[in-house]
C-alpha cells in the first residue's frame, strides 16, 4: 500500500521543488555546483574549523573588494576563480561553505540542492597534507553524507538525474607539492616521479568516488606555476621561481590530464574539463602589460621580500593598485586575476581548458 502512494508522493515533491528551483536560479545553467579543493577554491569552510593551526582568511585586508568589503575566509582581496565560474554559470558567487549551509533560512540552500563548497584551505590529495583542516577524503565523505539526505528528499532517481547534469568543481594539488619539497627540496628524478604518480593515483580514487556518488561533469582546475609566487620567491637566493617546484606541478598537471581523459574512457557517462590555471598564470606572467597587469613578482599585500614572507594580515603592507597585482598574498591571485583565469576557463581556447572547455561541458546535454 505504502509503496502505491510514493511515485506519486514524489511526482509532488519534484514538481515543489522545480517551482523553487527557478525562482531560485533562474539564469543558472546546471542545477548545483560542488566544490572540492584547498585555499583556491575555499570560500569559509576554515572559518567553522577550531585550532590554531587551521590557515585562516576571515580577516582584513582579505575581503577589502568583496560586496561591503566582508572577510569572508576567501584567501583573496575580492572574488576567487570559483566565484567567477560560477558567476559564468548564472550564480551570484560559489555556493556556501558546506559547514554553513545547515543553518541557511532557504530550504534548497540549507538542503544543499543549489551546491555546496567543500573545498578546505591547506588540504591537498592526500590526507595527510594540512593539519586539522578538511581533507579531499573527508571533502568526499561529507558530500556522500549530503548526497544521502538529497536522495531521501527527493528520491534517488530523481537526485541522480540532477547531480549528473550538476558540476563538480576541484581545484587541489600544489599544497602536496609543497609538502613534499618542504621535506626533501632536491629530490632525485625517480623520487618526483614516485610523487607525482602516487598523487594522480588518489586523485583517480576520490573522482572515482564521487562518480560512485553520482558526479558525471568534473570541471578540473589544474595547478598553477606555485614556484613563482611571492612565498618560493622569497627563499630563493636571487629571487627566482623555484624550478623544483614547478617541474613537480607540471608532473602533476601531466597525470591528472592522463588520468581524466582515462576515466572518459572507462567509464560510463564521465565528463570533464581541465581548466589550465597554469596556463593563464604563464600568459599572465609572460605578457602582464597586454593584460592589465604592472606587477607580476610581488604580492599586493604581506610582509617581507616581496611580500612573501607572511600571509595578509591587519598589519600587513596593502598596496593600492590592487587590479595591476598578479598575486594578492603569499600564494594566491587577485581578483583581477582570476577573473580572467575564469573567462579563459570557462569560454577560452583549448590553450586554456581542454578537451573543451567549461562552457562546453556545461552545456553538454548528451
Ligand atoms: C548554527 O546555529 C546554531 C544555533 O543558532 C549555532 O549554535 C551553531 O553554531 C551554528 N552553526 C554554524 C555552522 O554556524
Ligand atoms: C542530513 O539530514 C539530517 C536529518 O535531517 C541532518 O541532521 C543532517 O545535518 C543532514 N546532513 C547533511 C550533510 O545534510
Ligand atoms: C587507489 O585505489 C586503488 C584501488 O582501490 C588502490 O589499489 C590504490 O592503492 C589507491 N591509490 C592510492 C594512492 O591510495
Ligand atoms: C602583525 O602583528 C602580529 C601580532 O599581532 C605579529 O605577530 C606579526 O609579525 C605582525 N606582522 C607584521 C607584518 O608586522
Ligand atoms: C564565448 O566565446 C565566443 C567566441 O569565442 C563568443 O562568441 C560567445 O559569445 C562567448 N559566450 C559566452 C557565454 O561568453
Amino acid at each position: 500500500m505504502a509503496t502505491a502512494v510514493t511515485p506519486a508522493r514524489h511526482a509532488l515533491r519534484l514538481l515543489a521543488l522545480a517551482a523553487v528551483w527557478v525562482s531560485v536560479a533562474a539564469a543558472a545553467k546546471v542545477p548545483a555546483l560542488y566544490v572540492f579543493g584547498d585555499s583556491t577554491a575555499d570560500v569559509g569552510s576554515n572559518n567553522y574549523l577550531p585550532g590554531s593551526a587551521v590557515p585562516r582568511a576571515n580577516f582584513p585586508h582579505n575581503g577589502i573588494d568583496f560586496p561591503t568589503s566582508r572577510a569572508t575566509g576567501r584567501f583573496s582581496n575580492g572574488y576567487n576563480g570559483i566565484d567567477f565560474l560560477a558567476l559564468n554559470m548564472g550564480f551570484k558567487r560559489s555556493p556556501p561553505p558546506f559547514l554553513s549551509v545547515a543553518n541557511k533560512t532557504n530550504k534548497q540552500i540549507s538542503q544543499g540542492l543549489l551546491g555546496v563548497n567543500f573545498a578546505s584551505a591547506g588540504s591537498g590529495i592526500l590526507d595527510t597534507t594540512g593539519d586539522s583542516i578538511v581533507a579531499m577524503s573527508k571533502q568526499v565523505e561529507q558530500f556522500a553524507t549530503l548526497r544521502c539526505n538529497i536522495s531521501a528528499r527527493i528520491s534517488r532517481e530523481a537526485a541522480d538525474d540532477v547531480l549528473s547534469r550538476s558540476l563538480f568543481l576541484i581545484s587541489t594539488g600544489g599544497n602536496d607539492i609543497f609538502a613534499f619539497f618542504s621535506a626533501n627540496s632536491t629530490p632525485t628524478a625517480a623520487q618526483k616521479q614516485l610523487f607525482t604518480a602516487n598523487l594522480v593515483s588518489l586523485y583517480v580514487n576520490h573522482s572515482k568516488a564521487l562518480y560512485a556518488l553520482g558526479a558525471r561533469k568534473f570541471a578540473v582546475i589544474d595547478v598553477p606555476p606555485i614556484g613563482c609566487c611571492p612565498y618560493p620567491r622569497s627563499l630563493h637566493p636571487l629571487g627566482a621561481c623555484i624550478d623544483v617546484l614547478n617541474e613537480l606541478t607540471r608532473g602533476l598537471n601531466k597525470g591528472v590530464k592522463d588520468a581524466m581523459h582515462g576515466l572518459s574512457v572507462t567509464l560510463s557517462g564521465f565528463k570533464y574539463s581541465i581548466g589550465s590555471s597554469h596556463a593563464v598564470v604563464q600568459n599572465i606572467m609572460k605578457h602582464p602589460q597586454r593584460l592589465g597587469f604592472k606587477e607580476v613578482t610581488t604580492a599586493c599585500c604581506g610582509s617581507g621580500r616581496f611580500n612573501g614572507k607572511s600571509g595578509c594580515t591587519p598589519n600587513a603592507t596593502l598596496c593600492d593598485n590592487r587590479h595591476e597585482y598578479l598575486f594578492w598574498d603569499l600564494l594566491h591571485p587577485t581578483h583581477a586575476t582570476s577573473k580572467l583565469a575564469a573567462a579563459a576557463i570557462y569560454n577560452g581556447s583549448l590553450r586554456f581548458a581542454a578537451p573543451v572547455n567549461f562552457r562546453q561541458l556545461v552545456e553538454d546535454l548528451s
